[in-house]
């Protein structure tokens, strides 16, 4: 059984200017264990269908199953079974790594000595643990990415939700969170939906693309299935399938970086 299915997903907002359709019907189906890369221009509607998927956002339209749950019908189902790392994240500056860890534990009803035992666990997993006493303000950027996830792990999801994780990163922290969600999969069996800007990212790591564009899939398969089928070429560059199934180049401060 897939771990998400997903038909004809909707979200139209109203507006004073009025509706706009954010996502206009979105047919997705992601096994378990799987890494998905979804693409797509600013705008598309990647951050809107993944805040449906973790129930933060009610669909408009349409009907989704996520890990066994109906996300309408059981919505506490479904985040008992996600992580969600949102695109900016929306860490508390004034306190310090060790309590932001710990009181997400204490959120999904961890009882203290777990949720401090659970905070050593994931700090070691992501490389916190030399900062857990350090203010979340000081933290770099890549850190601060290191945390979300972090966060997002606590109650050991099946599946993880990353929205744009590596956005601002340096190459080497980049390489850091490839091989983190790598392993996730490899170890734990992890489900990973991503959205990225970088194609060579997106090439590298997922399992399979999913382009959405104008609030529709618009086109999926392998990295090479979308080369072959959108360029003719099973050698040419995710930067040209994408600029062939979208008419756009991707967002000219996301230059592929050397990694
Ligand atoms: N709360 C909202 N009210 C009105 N319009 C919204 C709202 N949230 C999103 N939208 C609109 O829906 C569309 C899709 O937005 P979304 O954030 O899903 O795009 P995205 O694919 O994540 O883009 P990006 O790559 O820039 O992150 C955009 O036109 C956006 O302006
Ligand atoms: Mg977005």
């Amino acid at each position: 059984m897939p771990i998400i299915s997903t038909a004809g997903l909707a979200r139209t907002f109203d507006t004073k200017a009025g509706p706009v359709q954010a996502v206009r019907s979105v047919d997705l189906t992601v096994a378990a264990g799987e890494i998905i890369g979804m693409l797509g221009p600013n705008g598309a509607g990647k951050t809107t269908t993944l805040r449906m998927l973790t129930t933060l956002l009610a669909p408009t339209g349409g009907a989704a199953t996520v890990a066994g749950h109906d996300l309408v019908a059981d919505p506490a189902g479904v985040r008992e079974n996600c992580g969600y790392v949102a695109q900016s994240g929306g860490v508390d500056p004034h306190i310090t790594v060790r309590e932001e860890l710990v009181t997400q534990g204490r959120m999904y009803r961890l009882g203290k000595a777990a949720a401090v035992a659970r905070t050593a666990e994931l700090a070691g997993e992501l490389g916190l643990s030399e900062l857990l006493d350090r203010r979340t303000a000081s933290l770099s950027g890549g850190q601060r990415r290191r945390l979300d996830i972090a966060m997002g792990l606590t109650h050991r999801p099946p599946l993880l939700f990353l929205d744009e994780p590596t956005t601002g990163l340096d190459p080497g922290s980049r390489a850091d969170l490839w091989n983190l969600v790598r392993r996730l999969r490899d170890e734990y069996g992890t489900t990973v939906v991503l959205t990225t800007h970088y194609l060579d990212e997106a090439d590298a790591l997922a399992d399979r693309l999913v382009v959405i564009d104008g609030g529709l899939v618009v086109a999926q398969g392998t990295p090479t299935a979308l080369k072959t089928r959108h360029t003719g070429s099973p050698a040419a560059s995710l930067q040209e399938a994408f600029l062939a199934i979208t008419g756009r180049a991707p967002a000219a401060d996301t230059a592929p970086v050397a990694v």
